[in-house]
């Protein structure tokens, strides 16, 4: 270990004795938020804090409503009001005269850089508007979106506010038929795509895999394709259309139309408890405002001064609400980088905070933790005195990578932002408002102003200071609407457990004797790798439909790097013994069924699950015995010796690892 790390240690085995972290007296006295005005004015009437918020927008009609609720769970914001989404993001900037201003610093993987300024978004996003209406596309009308980090991604998505037509953006890492699937839940008439993908000096083809599996969709009448990496991409004649083609001969102008607070503004897929996906979708005017305020306050965002960058794909929620929305609502300068935090060189992230300035970071408790894992020398090659504020999401940091941010990154200096929420809460909802709370390493901290949340016990009664459930007790304006096309199962699974008044998170909480929230982890059958959502059922139907499975069984397994790993139990189809190669095959045949993300990291071969008397695969079992726990009550099980086989097994499997 060299000298250096050996005092970082040291200091970080120090700081772990420390209860509270404090913003600086620098920080504080500039931050937008330093005393609770803002909590109490909220606490009084939560309704008139949401709506001053929404009065930092532009509407074009004023809301009647702020708070229609008496259909619980399905609320109504700002009801009667309309605006333009996509106005809100570009036009005003450019009408006040800040049309010059760089919207995104681009970093291409091989070190292309491109600055794309408000008034040239708002130039390319009139024109797809108008070659999406041109193609047919109606407000109402789904648009899928299947891009790589590029500018044109977030053209997409605000072409398609700008014409009322909801987007369904699938991240870049799923796979061609995952892309299918969503297309077809959502009976998307167009989607956006690309030629080809680059990912660490690689090429991949995807206009080409996407015409693999989307061929019989009907649905989809339209493909429009960016020409990315000058990939061969085979073209439909009247089906398939080059983007830059399209721009080429649309016309510029395109009023920004006016839509309902309620118009769907786009639709996300997310992992469940079954292997069908969830279409959250998420609306105009509520969303919008709860993205612009959290943007705002939970990052002290000075939109004049602030460089900002958040490190997640646009696939996901947090690109959704903190790469385009909130950004983009507020005005401010942000850093887009196209490929992955170790190519060219674990130093890439560093290099950007340096050469761009960057003053507020907001990524991953994953990517922090294979930055630890890579070594201190990495980020202190560069010069990181720009940051101020550090952020992370995705999943419970644990105190180590939290001090180790703070210290390495942060150089001590900058708070940190730890920001629960979900892609169903469409913004943050628990966090450190930076210039205000004292942090705990580890724990989210407070709702935020215009939030209520508690942690409930199976009864719904408040846990105190023990674990329970983590529940949001009043509606919020960017809250999901509903399941698309699955009210019934919105209901089902977050209005049911506590009433039609009480969201039911799904994670489990606690909440200590300083009031702070700690965010455990999943309480249902959603495993988070990374920080990627991902259903056990999902993974469990993607491993049987492989032609020599007959059954499996998946977990989430405590890991080191990634949070949770998926450990698979798999029974081969007849008297077949499990190989090295078939473990290969199942890992690809899952990439290619979901994506590279949702491969087993472990494969145990099973003679048999274990099963209640009703054939329900009892998933706690197989938790304790991968984790190497004492087994629980077995008395249970149809067939108690199926756990005797399993222990032999994983056994093998730890003695083959080595
Ligand atoms: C987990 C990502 C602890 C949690 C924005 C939640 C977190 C799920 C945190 C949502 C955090 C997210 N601390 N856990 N700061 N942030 N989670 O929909 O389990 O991809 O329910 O949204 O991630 O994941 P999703």
């Amino acid at each position: 270990m060299a000298h250096s790390d050996m005092t970082l240690e040291a200091r970080l085995e120090q700081l772990q004795q420390q209860k509270w972290f404090e913003p600086t007296p620098q920080f504080r006295e500039r931050s937008l938020v330093a005393d609770d005005a803002m909590h109490r004015e909220a606490d009084s009437d939560f309704v008139a804090f949401w709506e001053r918020q929404a009065r930092e927008l532009d509407w074009q009609r004023e809301w009647t409503q702020a708070l229609d609720w008496s259909n619980p769970p399905f609320a109504r914001w700002f009801d009667g009001g309309q605006l333009n989404v996509s106005h809100n993001c570009l036009d005003r900037h450019v009408e006040a005269g800040r049309g010059d201003r760089v919207a995104f610093h681009w970093r291409g993987e091989e070190g292309e850089e491109r600055d794309v300024t408000y008034a040239e978004l708002l130039r390319d996003v009139q024109k797809l508007a108008n070659a999406l209406r041109e193609l047919g596309v109606k407000s109402g009308d789904v648009v899928g979106v299947y891009l790589p980090m590029i500018p044109e991604v977030v053209v997409a998505m605000l072409a398609c506010a700008r014409i009322g037509a909801p987007h369904n953006v699938v991240f870049g890492g799923f796979s061609p038929e995952s892309v299918r699937e969503r297309m077809e839940f959502s009976d998307a008439r167009v989607l956006i795509t690309a030629d080809g993908a680059r990912r660490k000096g690689r090429v991949a083809a995807v206009k080409s895999a996407v015409d693999d599996v989307m061929g019989d969709l009907r649905s989809l009448e339209r493909v429009i394709v960016v020409r990315n990496t000058g990939t061969d991409a085979p073209m439909t004649d009247g089906r398939d259309f080059f983007y830059d083609e399209l721009l080429a001969s649309a016309a510029d102008a395109c009023p920004a139309e006016p839509f309902d607070a309620e118009h769907p503004l786009f639709i996300l897929y997310t992992s469940g408890s079954t292997a069908k996906p969830k279409g959250i979708l998420h609306t105009s005017g509520g969303y919008l405002t709860q993205a612009a305020f959290t943007h705002k306050y939970v990052f002290d965002l000075k939109a004049d001064e602030d460089v900002y960058w958040c490190s997640a794909d646009v696939g996901w929620i947090t690109g959704h609400t903190y790469i385009v929305y909130g950004p983009l609502a507020n005005g401010a300068t942000s850093v887009m980088y196209e490929g992955a935090p170790d190519y060219p060189d674990k130093d890439i992230w560093w290099e950007l905070v340096e050469r761009y300035k960057v003053s507020l970071f907001y990524t991953a408790p994953t990517a922090i933790r294979a930055c630890m894992k890579w070594g201190v020398e990495y980020p202190q090659r560069r010069d990181l005195s720009s940051l101020r504020l550090l952020g992370t999401v995705g999943e419970p940091i644990n105190p180590k990578a939290w001090l180790w941010y703070r210290e390495v990154i942060g150089s001590g200096r900058c708070p940190i932002v730890d920001t629960w929420w979900q892609t169903e809460t469409g913004a943050i909802m628990i966090s450190p408002l930076p210039g205000l709370t004292k942090a705990k390493p580890g724990s989210a901290t407070h709702p935020l102003p215009g939030v209520k949340a508690a942690v409930l016990d199976g009864n719904g009664e408040e846990a105190g200071a023990e674990q329970g459930y983590l529940a949001l007790k009043q509606p919020w304006p960017a809250m999901l609407r509903t399941l698309y096309k699955e009210p019934e199962r919105f209901i089902e699974t977050y209005w049911s457990k506590y009433g039609r008044d009480t969201y039911f998170v799904g994670d489990a909480a606690r909440c200590d004797e300083d009031g702070y929230f700690w965010v455990i982890g999943r309480v249902d059958d959603v495993i988070n790798v990374s920080g990627h959502r991902l259903s056990t059922a999902e993974v469990e139907s993607a491993i049987v439909s492989h032609e020599r499975v007959a059954e499996a069984a998946v977990i989430g397994q405590a890991d080191e790097d990634t949070g949770q790993g998926i450990t698979a139990f798999v029974t081969l189809q007849g008297a077949q013994d499990g190989t090295d190669e078939l473990v290969g095959d199942i890992r690809e045949h899952v990439a290619k069924r979901i994506g590279k993300l949702a491969r087993p990291k472990r494969v145990i071969w099973a003679d048999d699950l274990p099963k209640t008397r009703s054939g329900k695969i009892m998933r706690r079992l197989l938790r304790d015995i991968a984790e190497g726990r004492e087994l629980g009550d077995v008395t249970t099980l149809r067939d108690p010796d199926v756990m005797a086989q399993l222990s032999a097994s994983i056994a093998r499997h730890e003695d083959d690892e080595g």
